[in-house]
């Protein structure tokens, strides 16, 4: 009897023991460390609940604040998705970033074919802008205002009907209307594709000294990096010195990384393919932490939380293996590598 109790007592304080153990990435990285999450996977699942809760600090909405979701008829607003995030986040203490506000593939469909003049339309973003942002004061501590200002390729200004209608401007109105609705909010542009096309770095960068110059309400620049296994570690690095050029906060904000190279509906996720993998995660960890000056680290923010979560297998029907987490939300070797990288 007195040995099962012996062995009882000696198997809690092991187990106690280990749990208190664990050792989690964002205790290390010295910066936040985030994930953007889907509300109703947040509210039905308690393993990804928990999970997101120890292992993040900063979450943001990957989308249910764009304007289809949040403001999805000319006088109707949503907010019962994006409240209870912000609820679960403010209630773990984590720091949330709202994502975005004027973004040309997250328009509403009535917002699409909405008719009027300049200045009915100068007053449906701004209103839409005021009112979300309006909505989340004092709450949501930053924001993507513009998603994707630039084209695909280069420095040009994407076309779409807030562009038309506004002129290419657009941008810096969006700003300070979201500045005028929450002067505490840090207010960023995020862009993607800088890892590929040198002319649209340039263009994130002209754009941002332009802002500086003419006292616009610019805080941060969001570097998406839906990064590919044979993104070049120069360019990742390029990137980031460049950026920090501005001396503005610099977000890594929707991290995942492709191992899917041939576009395969039943990839093999082959211990090559994970080695690959977890070398450039290495890098761009490592890159961020030299290359972008303390004051400048806004954070590094994975595009959700496992592989199964992913935007990359609905959206291209593929197999993809993108993120620290697995099927059943365990740590990934890639995730201990970056673990061990930063003690
Ligand atoms: O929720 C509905 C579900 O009810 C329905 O059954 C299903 C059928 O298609 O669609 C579900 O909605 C999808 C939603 O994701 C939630 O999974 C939408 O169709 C789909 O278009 C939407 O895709 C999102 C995409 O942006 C467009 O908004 C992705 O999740 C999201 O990861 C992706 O995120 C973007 C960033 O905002 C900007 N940067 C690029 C990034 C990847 O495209």
């Amino acid at each position: 009897m007195r040995i099962k109790l012996l062995v009882l007592i000696s198997f809690f304080f092991t187990e106690v023991q280990a749990q208190s153990k664990t050792e989690y990435l964002k205790q290390f990285t010295g910066f936040p460390l985030g994930a953007s999450v889907d509300g109703e996977v947040l509210l039905k699942n308690k393993v990804y609940r928990d999970l997101v809760a120890k292992e993040f600090n900063s979450l943001t909405t990957e989308n249910h604040l764009k304007m289809y979701r949040v403001h999805p008829g000319q006088n109707r607003y949503d907010f019962a998705m994006g409240d209870s995030i912000v609820t679960f986040a403010l209630r773990n203490k984590m720091r949330i970033h709202g994502h975005t506000l004027v973004w040309f593939d997250g328009m509403a469909d009535w917002a699409k074919n909405f008719q009027g003049t300049k200045q009915d339309w100068e007053s449906l973003i701004k209103n839409h802008i005021q009112t979300v942002v309006g909505h989340y004061k004092g709450k949501i501590t930053s924001w993507d205002v513009v998603n994707e200002y630039l084209t695909q390729n280069d420095d040009s200004v994407r076309k779409f009907i807030v562009q038309e209608k506004l002129g290419d401007d657009y941008m810096a109105k969006c700003f300070r209307w979201a500045h005028e609705a929450d002067p505490n909010a840090l207010l960023i542009y995020n862009e993607y594709g800088m890892e590929w096309s040198e002319s649209k770095l340039q263009g994130v960068i002209r754009i941002a000294n332009d802002f500086k110059k003419r006292g616009i309400p610019l805080d941060g620049l969001g570097v998406q990096f839906h990064l590919k296994i044979f993104n070049s570690n120069e360019r990742i690095a390029h990137v980031l010195k460049e950026l920090s050029k501005t001396g503005l906060k610099i977000h890594i904000s929707e991290l995942d990384m492709m191992v899917n190279t041939t576009n395969s509906a039943t990839l093999v996720y082959t211990d090559s393919l994970k080695k690959v993998q977890q070398e450039k995660y290495l890098f761009v960890f490592d890159a961020y932490r030299k290359y972008v000056p303390d004051n400048q680290k806004y954070g590094i923010t994975f595009w959700n939380v496992g592989d199964k979560d992913t935007w990359l297998r609905p959206t291209y029907k593929i197999m993809e293996y993108p993120l620290l987490f697995d099927e059943d939300y365990n740590r990934k070797p890639v995730y201990n590598a970056i673990l061990q990288s930063l003690k």
